[in-house]
């Protein structure tokens, strides 16, 4: 699929829950999150049947993201669902990595290839402070458990406030290069002002070079982290709804008043 400006289309990214089991400063408010109803998550039936639709069209690249994906019931489930589809050559996960170390192995067995695994500084105490209360070491254990597992490469996405050059991405460069770990740094972007740039080692923030869709959760269909357009795969066909949000892909980035991170995914 090509859409408007020439870029072609080829990957799709999932978000299956709203739901985290942190509260990153960057991304979540401490209290008062308003949650989806079960209801308007969008069913794995519905998940996969979207999928096989947007793979038919020219997908085949295919991430599951949340909030965070491993507190979804079932995600192993779902995981082998997809990969069951013919046609997606690349199927990965961007996760926190604290639930993976009871994951990893059960996931690379459903098919998954690959995860990047959040982490924006390997301090303890900074970790606590910026997730509001989480434990490094559960996703340092959740690292080792995702390259013994074999879902490589391990790639690891640091959230910066400033620059590569501050002291918490400085101690998740040094333990990247320790443990043959590939790094990304993104800075902070902040959806309603539409402050966002590239991801530096990564392909995110890249306009002219953008090939994304992303499904939300409740199961809208949006062709721009930064835009307030979106189709409902509830309210028409899957094929529409693709062809739609392909039709509509901005240029650029604009805002979103719509989204949060924890519902679109990073
Ligand atoms: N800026 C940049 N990235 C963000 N994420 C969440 N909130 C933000 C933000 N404000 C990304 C992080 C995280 C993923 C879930 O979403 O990379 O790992
Ligand atoms: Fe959860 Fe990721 Fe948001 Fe942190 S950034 S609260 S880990 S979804």
């Amino acid at each position: 699929m090509y859409d408007r400006y020439k870029r072609e289309i080829n990957y799709l990214r999932i978000s299956v829950t709203d739901r985290c089991n942190l509260r990153c400063r960057y991304c979540m408010p401490e209290e008062g999150v308003r949650l989806l109803r079960h209801e308007d998550i969008l069913t794995f039936d519905e998940i996969v049947k979207f999928t096989e639709s947007a793979v038919s069209m020219g997908i085949w690249k295919v991430r599951i993201t949340g909030g965070e994906p491993l507190v979804r019931k079932g995600i192993t489930e779902l995981v082998g669902m997809l990969a069951g589809i013919k046609g997606i050559k690349d199927l990965s996960m961007s996760t926190n990595g604290t639930l993976l170390k009871n994951f990893a192995g059960e996931l690379r067995k459903a098919g998954l290839q690959r995860v990047n695994i959040s982490l924006d500084t390997t301090d303890p105490e900074q970790f606590a402070y910026i997730t509001r209360g989480g434990n490094v070491a559960d996703v340092i254990e959740g690292i080792s458990a995702a390259k013994k597992a074999g879902l490589l490469p391990v790639k690891i996405n640091c959230v910066v406030r400033e620059s590569r050059e501050e002291e918490d991405a400085k101690l998740v460069r040094e333990f990247c290069a320790r443990n043959n770990l590939e790094i990304r740094y993104i800075h902070q972007m902040d959806l309603v002002s539409g402050h966002f740039t590239t991801v530096e080692g990564g392909s995110g923030g890249n306009c002219p070079l953008c090939n994304r869709l992303r499904l939300t959760s409740n199961g809208m269909l949006k062709p721009c982290l930064f835009s307030d357009i979106g189709f409902n795969i509830r309210e028409i066909s899957y094929r529409e709804a693709i062809e739609k949000a392909v039709e509509m892909k901005p240029a650029s980035g604009m805002v979103n008043h719509k989204d949060n991170f924890y519902n679109i995914g990073g």
